[in-house]
């Protein structure tokens, strides 16, 4: 039988139900808090904060500090899967990241995947000492991009709201993108799987960019990498927990959790309450889903939308969660609030 490990968020992605729902908030370590923006400005740059463990364990437990969440996140990011294969990533202020993209087979054959464990090794001490700064009631959250996300970056050399460069290589190199996913896919397991050994409870995979592609590319693109991924984890650790955040998939949800196997899905905040309880299966856990942006106005709009998202999954697994990452101008005050409401204090 499966029991309770007393670690609530981890023990609701594992099924179990309790009468308050445990809770964290997608990017919980980052700009909207004063001390973030003290420790990011004493280093050089985001990628050094990320690579220096002292500094990002402290980032990485402000936010408990502040609030009564269930879960600490590891601090660091999804792009630095490309910069440990040796891509040239920078995080340029107020551009976000930008890379050197990879256009042809010979940028993709300078990719190394040998290397990548090593270049990320600070990050796992991150993990070990983070396990051993949090209370053991906490859960620890590690993650990773998703394979297509993650290459939209490398493709595209930065964020776009289309992702229309990664699109059209894609289609035109189907050969040259099958490797890069599999390079992906390969160097994200044994990232996912170190962040285990390192003492991590659950992973969460970002799929940040499963909107704009239609059924087969959702099925070739999100999907089965997706799929492929999870499955080299659990070759190793059959029972590993998992989260899966396919953000704006939409109806294509039921089937990705069904072929991924994750145990928990993440909801953007335009999933449709009542979509959500007819269609997804009721032993998926379920992550979500305020909108960012109503924690920015607060209030009572904030508070009683907070409600209908307690209700609807009040009799399931559901952990509490925004529909996508907390926004620098948020006021921690509709932060204390939030969390508050929820918890029942
Ligand atoms: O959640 C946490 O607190 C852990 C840390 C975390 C960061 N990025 C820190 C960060 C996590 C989980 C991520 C994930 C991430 N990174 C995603 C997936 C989630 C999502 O939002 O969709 C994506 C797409 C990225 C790539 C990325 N990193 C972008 C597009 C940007 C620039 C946009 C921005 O918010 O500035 C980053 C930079 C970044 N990653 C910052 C932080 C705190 C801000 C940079 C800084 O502080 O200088």
């Amino acid at each position: 039988m499966v029991e309770r490990t007393g670690r609530k968020l981890l023990d609701c992605v594992r099924g179990f139900v309790d009468d308050v729902p445990p809770m964290w908030i997608m990017r919980q370590a980052g700009r909207y808090l004063p001390e973030y923006k003290e420790v990011r400005a004493s280093t050089k740059g985001f990628l050094d904060l990320c690579y220096t463990p002292k500094k990002a364990i402290e980032v990485t437990l402000q936010p408990l500090r502040r609030f009564d969440l269930d879960a600490a996140i590891i601090f660091s990011d999804i792009l630095v899967i490309p910069d440990a294969l040796g891509q040239d990533v920078r995080f340029e202020a107020g551009e976000g990241p930008i890379l050197k993209e990879i256009e042809t087979a010979k940028d993709l054959a300078e990719l190394d995947i040998s290397k990548v464990l090593d270049h990320l090794a600070p990050v796992l001490e991150t993990v070990r000492g983070v396990r051993a700064g949090i209370d053991d009631d906490k859960t620890l959250i590690g993650f990773c991009g998703a394979p297509w996300t993650v290459a939209t970056y490398m493709l595209g050399g930065r964020g776009s709201p289309d992702q229309a460069k990664a699109r059209l290589f894609a289609l035109a190199n189907p050969e040259l993108f099958a490797q890069l996913m599999d390079i992906l896919v390969e160097a994200s397991a044994e990232y996912l799987l170190a962040q285990f050994d390192a003492g991590a409870d659950v992973v969460q995979i970002f799929e940040s960019w499963a909107l704009n592609l239609d059924e087969t590319n959702f099925k070739n693109f999100v999907v089965d990498p997706t799929v492929r991924l999870v499955q080299k984890v659990r070759k190793k650790r059959p029972d590993a927990p998992i989260i899966g955040f396919p953000r704006g998939a939409s109806t294509m949800i039921p089937g990705y959790i069904k072929s991924t196997n994750v145990n928990a899905v993440g909801l953007d905040y335009a999933m449709p309450l009542s979509y959500a309880r007819e269609h997804i299966s009721p032993f998926a856990t379920v992550q979500g889903n305020l909108d960012p942006l109503r924690l920015v106005s607060g209030g009572k709009q904030m508070l009683d939308r907070a409600d209908e998202i307690l209700a609807a999954f009040k009799d399931r697994p559901h952990i509490f969660n925004l529909g996508h990452g907390i926004v620098p101008q948020t006021p921690i005050a509709h932060v204390e609030a939030l969390v508050n409401h929820v918890k029942g204090h």
